[in-house]
């Protein structure tokens, strides 16, 4: 009996450094990438965004960097008919984010592990960022080789320093939240 306590009790220690030393991997890599961490856009200000993005059933939209999924999640609630791909490579907002979706039939909905860099992002009619201003200047030149023109880029509080936004909405100030402005851009 003791013997099974004892490994219960080192299979807890383990894990629990296992998932310590994942998170300052994780926070090294974004350091050293320069890369936006898992910071998720406040809960309050989602409605406010959401209904800034307006959708139809044609549109395949992209969170890239979609942490535990809540934008994808809103934005699905609010036109079930469009289609929605989350692409997050930290493991543990990914899996928070399958279990946020798990209601949504998958071909409605598509999250994938990886890093976004190696998406090809053909066919997406409406990309959603939250990501720092240097990761979406490198992401800039992937978007202008993959994506069709007059594809809308909605970027939560960065902007481009090579894009100029076709329409700039200012979400209301809520307590706590760092949430303050939505950029719109057209490719
Ligand atoms: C600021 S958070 C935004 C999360 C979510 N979009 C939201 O608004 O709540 C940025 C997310 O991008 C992810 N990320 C950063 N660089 C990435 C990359 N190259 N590939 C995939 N995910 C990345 C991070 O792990 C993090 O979850």
């Amino acid at each position: 009996m003791q013997v099974l306590v004892l490994l219960l009790v080192c299979l807890v220690v383990l894990t629990l450094l296992f998932l310590v030393a994942e998170q300052l991997y994780v926070i090294v890599r974004c350091m050293w990438l320069r890369a936006a961490p898992f910071v998720p856009v406040n809960a309050r200000s989602i409605p406010h965004i959401v209904a800034e993005i307006a959708l139809t059933q044609d549109d395949l939209v992209y969170d890239l960097g979609c942490g535990d999924g809540r934008i994808l999640r809103a934005l699905h609630t609010k036109e079930p008919r469009a289609r929605y791909v989350g692409v997050e490579w930290d493991w543990l907002p990914y899996v928070l984010a399958k279990f946020r979706t798990r209601n949504i039939a998958r071909q409605s909905l598509t999250l994938k592990r990886k890093n976004f860099y190696t998406e090809n992002l053909t066919g997406a009619t409406c990309l959603v960022l939250y990501l720092f201003p240097q990761v979406l200047n490198q992401l800039l030149p992937k978007f202008r080789a993959e994506l069709a023109p007059g594809t809308r880029i909605f970027s939560v509080d960065f902007q481009f320093a090579d894009l100029t936004p076709t329409r700039t909405v200012d979400l209301p100030p809520i307590v706590g939240s760092i949430n303050k402005r939505l950029y719109e851009y057209r490719l």
